[in-house]
């Protein structure tokens, strides 16, 4: 091996390990550890985008508990990086993790190793690491906590100096307990040190595990250099062991994302009270009341409000639309969209496909789905239009609805513009109402109609005069 121990050598590609074969067990679920989900997406699948966002080379992860399970939730794979797995199988600690992933990482690469149970890591922090690493020294991330407890402790030379070694909680001194810098679980080394280190380790210690934190002592006892990070932001090394930690993992989650979006002056009534699993794209003067949920891709334009308790997900809201309370949007594959200046709810639900033109009203218990609002059309009370197409001005009664499926097949219904749909109408599909015409309330109408044409479709009113009803004997 031909090193200059005083230049720094060219970081090369870089090759990421992410380790997640542990049971979690205190989640006490069936479901793996790293598929719990932060901000609605897997743990793991956080850990991923960063590895995509920084550039990597090549992913692998490391899987055992549900192995199956969590290599089918990478599918897709990790935008612009080679994702293998390698299966360890039985777990004995976070060095044989790595271990069976070092056949898998070439030699002129800086490894990162990461967990799949630590799903906020940044993309600055680890370029920082890799930078701090220089292809020739190992870098950690370390922290400072004021309880340490359970953690790696960061054994550094007399006076604060060189990291000589991570020293696990279990096999810490009373003294080593009382460091306060502890080991986060990510590093940045070049691979062929590490390679080289990793066939060194031994299970002698209190948990009888192969213990990736020493290679610490390896580096020090070879001459290499040991650079510790020190980050101040905890969410960045939080991991999950149980859904306590989860829950607080995700209210602190939501609270970021929720002052970042206040900084871009969005209103929102309460940052506590407030949850993004997804992205929110918004315009200026948007107000978000309490306890919303946002989903998938949303996007809020100029001026939008939304109410207390609405759910909107995969959804465009145009500009001064406004979103009255416990509304339920959900665009899923073929998304939403709420015209400019149209109001919805309360209590609406807009299903996929449901796309409202300007200033449309749609109130109280109605539901859309793949249905097209001509701007200006209001269905205001207890409705559905499913499959169809809804001309401008269209006032839709009360209580009516688009029967668009035939127990076998969806059929679409047409309806021009300027049409009355009086309350308690089935518009039997497929048919076309013709633009200007009325039918009249409690009609199910089951061919098209003419422009312009009342349609009356209704059993004839009958009265008997002086009907007296029965009488108890
Ligand atoms: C590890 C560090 C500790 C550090 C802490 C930070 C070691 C020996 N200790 O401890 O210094 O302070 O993280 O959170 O590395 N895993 C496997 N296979 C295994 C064991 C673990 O894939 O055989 C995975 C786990 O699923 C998890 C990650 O490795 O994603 C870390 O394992 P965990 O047992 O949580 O490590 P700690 O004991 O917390
Ligand atoms: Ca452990």
């Amino acid at each position: 091996m031909n090193q200059t121990p005083q230049q720094d050598s060219k970081p090369g590609p870089v090759d990421i390990v992410i380790m997640a074969a542990g049971k979690g067990t205190r989640m006490k679920s069936r479901l793996p550890k790293v598929l719990h989900r932060l901000g609605g997406r897997a743990l793991l699948a956080h850990v991923a985008g960063t590895a995509a966002r920084i550039g990597a080379r090549s992913v692998v992860v490391v899987t055992g508990h549900g192995a199956a399970e969590v290599e089918a939730s990478l599918d897709s794979g990790i935008a612009g990086a080679t994702l293998r797995f390698a299966r360890q199988e039985p777990q004995l600690g976070t060095g044989h993790a790595v271990q069976q992933a070092a056949p898998l990482l070439p030699d002129d690469g800086t490894v990162v190793v990461l967990s799949g149970d630590v799903p906020l890591i940044g993309e600055d922090t680890l370029r920082a690491l890799i930078a701090a690493s220089a292809g020739r020294r190992l870098a950690l991330l370390t922290i400072e906590f004021d309880d340490p407890t359970g953690y790696g402790r960061v054994i550094r030379a007399a006076g604060g100096g060189e990291v000589t070694a991570i020293v696990e909680h279990k096999d810490a001194s009373e003294a080593q307990r009382t460091v306060r810098e502890i080991y986060s679980g990510v590093m940045a080394v070049p691979a062929r040190l590490l390679k080289g280190w990793l066939a060194r380790l031994d299970n002698r210690n209190a948990q009888g595990e192969y213990y990736l934190t020493d290679v610490v002592k390896f580096a020090a006892a070879d001459g290499v250099p040991v650079v510790a990070h020190v980050t101040a932001d905890a969410l960045q090394v939080a991991g999950i062991n149980s859904p306590a930690q989860l829950a607080a993992l995700e209210r602190a989650w939501q609270l970021r994302q929720a002052n970042a979006l206040m900084e871009q002056g969005v209103r929102l009534a309460d940052p506590a009270r407030f949850d993004l699993r997804g992205t929110l794209d918004c315009a200026g003067d948007v107000e978000i009341d309490v306890n919303c949920i946002f989903e998938g891709a949303v996007s809020l334009g100029e001026g939008v409000r939304i109410g207390a308790n609405c759910v909107v997900a995969n959804a465009r809201i145009e500009a001064g639309a406004v979103i009255h309370p416990f509304t339920h949007i959900d665009g899923e594959k073929a998304g939403a969209m709420v015209g400019a200046g149209a109001l919805v709810g309360p209590f609406a639900r807009l299903r996929p496909g449901a796309q409202l033109g300007a200033e449309v009203h749609i109130g109280n218990f109605v539901e859309v789905k793949n249905s097209t609002l001509a701007p200006g059309a209001k269905a205001n009370h207890l409705a559905y239009l499913g499959d169809a197409t809804v001309g401008e001005r269209v006032n839709y009664g009360a209580g009516s609805i688009t029967a668009n499926y035939d127990g076998a097949n969806k059929h679409r219904t047409v309806i021009g513009d300027d049409v009355h749909v009086g309350s308690n109408c089935v518009l039997v599909a497929p048919i076309t109402i013709g633009a200007g015409g009325t039918i009249g309330g409690g009609s199910t109408v089951n061919k098209s109609t003419e422009p312009g044409a009342l349609t009356v479709a209704r059993g004839k009113q009958v009265s008997f005069s002086n009907w007296k009803r029965p009488q108890k004997k």
